[in-house]
């Protein structure tokens, strides 16, 4: 199962896959490239690290959705690896109705929330100050809709007393980089 990774920034999730792939945890995946918006996003800098493709693409930073002309090329970029899955992982554009279609059933998300509940930006800082005592993370199927495709896997975190944003913030990341390979893992298996 071929997989390229999509990101725009840290990395920290693309770097938890790539971890667990090199430490042979994802089955028969195989990371073949990251892909990232952001020209110099560190994400970029982990995927060498692991001596992975890493391309920069350029997409017009100034809409959150992606354009139909830079969908083309994002698509011819992806084809090229010929991916089985393609993993968002801190990608923060939204993709084109043509690229979710050319990739139909083949796109998970990692979103810090547990769907349905605080969609969209900024949801760990959301969810603290809305006072919730439960969040966490899912990944999902991606579908037209901005994180609301069939969820694949939840994993719960709490919010206690104690907390502060950075803390949750910290323990939301961790759920992250543990559920995430896990999904991946699982789905190699399936896929075999
Ligand atoms: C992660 O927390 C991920 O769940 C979130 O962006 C962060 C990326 O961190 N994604 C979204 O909010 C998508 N709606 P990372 O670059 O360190 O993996």
């Amino acid at each position: 199962m071929d997989i390229v990774i999509l990101g725009s920034g840290r990395g920290s999730n693309a770097n938890a896959i790539l971890k667990a792939w090199k430490d042979g945890q994802l089955g028969k995946a195989q990371v073949k490239a990251v892909i990232s918006d952001v020209l110099d996003a560190p994400i970029l800098n982990i995927a060498k690290s692991y001596q992975v493709q890493a391309r920069p693409i350029e997409i017009n930073a100034n809409t959150a959705k992606i354009s139909e002309g830079d969908t083309n090329k994002l698509i011819e970029l992806t084809n090229e690896f010929k991916p089985k899955l393609i993993v968002l992982a801190g990608f923060m554009k939204i993709l084109s109705h043509s690229f979710i279609q050319e990739y139909e059933s083949r796109i998970i998300n990692i979103h810090p929330s547990l769907l349905p509940s605080f969609k969209g930006l900024n949801a760990i800082k959301r969810a603290f100050e809305c006072g919730v005592k439960i969040s966490g993370c899912t990944v999902h199927w991606v579908s037209k809709g901005v994180d609301e495709g069939k969820i694949i896997a939840q994993l719960p975190v709490r919010v206690m007393d104690s907390d502060t944003l950075d803390s949750f913030t910290q323990k939301i990341h961790a759920a992250e980089h543990f559920l995430l390979p896990e999904v991946i893992s699982q789905l190699s298996f399936a896929e075999n």
